[in-house]
């Protein structure tokens, strides 16, 4: 639910997005505004340009054309260290460095609101102390990072973006490598967050029935366009799940939630039915 702020608002908008690798575009001429005090989850088929989108959101790609605004400033104008006061990113692979530990990951989340004549402060320890223990990581704090499971690293790094203590999270695909319990977990805490913090979260997801159940804004992109955008219960259709994903599906409600619940046509069946 969007608990805080005119849910129409928004902080962080683009405008006639266009971005390119080399001559190949990926996302042209997007328009988004990302509702403020809520949460967002971007869907679509692989490839279709959603990590390129929210890294573009997170200025760590450069537009073609267009422009990413935060608070109605171009992002090529604020210096870096104030958005990353503002703005947290998750990459889909985040790249560690070489044989840091756990706890020593965790504390770089803390970097933007450091100064050079304060390094470290009692906030920055209690941040980092915090995520970690709403990850559930604690126990890993001497460990290397690079010695971890692809679910505990995965956790790790949610936790260097929950120490940073953005008003906006940008998460890409945070639940990959994670256990379903893990995953349940951590969609949990974003919602926490956005609950009783008031965060504005933007989540690429490539569970369509967990998009359904997290999000209160759903983005379906299909090559590099935004095909339909609201609140799932108006967006996810059959029809939608045929046109983005090219599959026959059935759209039930979810018998917990009440969200859409996406079921697959039948499976493949040999034609003599055994
Ligand atoms: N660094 C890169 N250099 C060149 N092409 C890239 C790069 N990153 C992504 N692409 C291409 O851009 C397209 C969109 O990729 P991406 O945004 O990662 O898709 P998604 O996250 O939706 O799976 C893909 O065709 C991919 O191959
Ligand atoms: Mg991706």
């Amino acid at each position: 639910m969007t608990t805080t702020g005119d849910p129409t608002a928004s902080r962080l908008t683009a405008r006639e997005l266009t971005l390119a690798y080399e001559d190949r575009t990926v996302v042209d001429g997007l328009d988004l505004d990302v509702p403020h005090g809520a949460v967002t989850v971007i869907v679509g088929p692989n490839a279709c340009g959603k990590s390129t989108l929210l890294r573009a959101l997170g200025r760590l790609l450069k537009p073609r054309r267009g422009a990413v605004l935060l608070d109605g400033t171009d992002l090529a104008r604020i210096p870096t260290k104030k958005i990353a006061q503002s703005v947290g990113l998750l990459p889909q692979t985040p790249v560690a460095p070489e044989a840091i530990t756990v706890a020593d990951l965790v504390a770089r989340g803390r970097q933007p609101h450091q100064h050079w004549w304060q390094q470290w402060s009692d906030a920055d320890e209690r941040a980092v102390t915090e995520a970690m223990a709403r990850t559930d990581i604690a126990d890993l704090a001497d460990r290397a990072v690079d010695e971890l499971s692809g679910g505990q690293r995965q956790r790790v790094w949610i936790a260097m973006a929950l120490a940073q203590e953005t008003d906006l999270l940008l998460l890409d695909e945070p639940t990959t490598y994670l256990d379903i319990s893990h995953q349940v977990e951590v969609l949990d805490l974003v919602r926490q967050l956005n609950h009783e913090r008031g965060r504005t979260v933007v989540a690429v997801l490539h569970d369509l029935n967990q998009a359904a159940r997290y999000a209160d804004h759903l983005v379906a992109m299909k090559a590099g366009r935004i095909i339909a955008q609201g609140p799932p219960a108006e967006t996810v259709t059959a029809d939608l799940v045929r046109d983005v994903f090219g599959l026959d599906s059935v759209v039930v409600p979810d018998p917990v939630t009440g969200s859409p619940l996406v079921v697959p046509g039948r499976p493949w069946q040999s034609p003599a039915g055994g």
